[in-house]
């Protein structure tokens, strides 16, 4: 594993390392205080970011190195026409580990192949987001102590939703999973992960757009927000944006073991009501993002 641009990047066993390290690091986290001195992270983000930008400069921070880079593309020299291909052999002179949000399908890949040093897809495009399956993993880990036999409901924008495909490719490599998949027609998910992974693996899955019949058997909710950058139209996004909205009365009939996931930022689809039930884990989830890209960067600068 030198770069990480997708999450067939990774065997189950980095995988499975990965997360036991970042559990070790939860549990002791003063022995991994100064491992990455003298080490510089570098974040580029062309595109937005919360949880993803600052959980990695803060795992970094935590490691004992540090960070330096930009958080939109009108604070580099991307607005005067550089390339990606350009960048990234600059900011491998200036930095040992480097994480890339970029608005384009591809682009961690270009990066990738111009780089000497590991350069890790935090989004790109409406494709993948293997660090947020990373986080993902972690929080159903800690709160079901398994990856495998659960039946996970993914809902909302499964077409655009790159943290969706990440997260639906990386189960679909466990044992006896399966999947819901509710969406509107419009924003089921692309053919390339039904039939090059769903198909091609023999994996369970039913495609509804109903949340109320189906809830009931879940095991994972993992709730996603209608992605309104990737939309052609607004039109299109106004119509669809409200259409899945989770509340207190649709939970009655899920289990009582459920847990609700979201990868964040959330508009409307949770209602604020929901967060106080225990089976919301969407903000302990947050929290794990950062100790699984401590894991990550050790793994990838080569220090665990
Ligand atoms: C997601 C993303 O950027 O794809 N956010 C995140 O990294 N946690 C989800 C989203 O923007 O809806």
């Amino acid at each position: 594993m030198n770069h990480v641009l997708d999450t067939m990047d990774f065997t189950l066993d980095e995988i499975n390392d990965i997360l036991s390290l970042a559990e070790d690091i939860m549990k002791s986290p003063s022995n991994y205080l100064e491992i990455c001195k003298g080490k510089i992270l570098s974040t580029l983000f062309y595109e937005a970011s919360t949880r993803t930008r600052l959980s990695f400069e803060s795992a970094m921070l935590s490691l004992g190195g540090t960070f330096i880079g930009f958080s939109s593309a009108d604070s580099s020299s991307a607005i005067k026409g550089e390339s990606v291909a350009d960048t990234i052999r600059t900011v491998a002179s200036y930095s040992d580990i480097c994480v890339m949000r970029h608005p384009k399908e591809g682009s961690a890949l270009v990066a990738a192949q111009y780089s000497s040093i590991p350069v890790i897809n935090a989004g790109d495009g409406g494709h993948q987001h293997p660090t947020q399956t990373l986080t993902d993993l972690l929080t159903i880990h800690s709160n079901k102590h398994n990856l495998n036999n659960l039946t996970i409901g993914l809902c909302g924008d499964l077409k655009f939703g790159r943290t969706v495909h990440s997260l639906i490719t990386c189960l679909s490599r466990y044992k006896n999973n399966k999947f819901i998949l509710v969406s509107p027609m419009e924003l089921k998910v692309p053919k390339y992960i039904r039939v090059e992974t769903l198909k091609k693996l023999n994996i369970n899955f039913v495609e509804t757009d109903n949340l109320e019949n189906t809830i009931d058997g879940m095991d994972i909710l993992y709730m996603t927000r209608v992605q309104r950058e990737r939309f052609f139209n607004e039109e299109d996004y106004v119509r669809l944006k409200d259409i899945y909205i989770l509340n207190k009365e649709k939970l009655l009939n899920a289990k009582e073991d459920l847990i609700i996931m979201h990868p964040l930022p959330r508009v409307n689809e949770i209602s604020v009501e929901v967060d106080d039930d225990p089976r919301a884990v969407y903000f302990e989830q947050v929290k794990y993002g950062k100790y699984v890209r401590m894991a990550l960067i050790l793994k990838l600068l080569k220090l665990a």
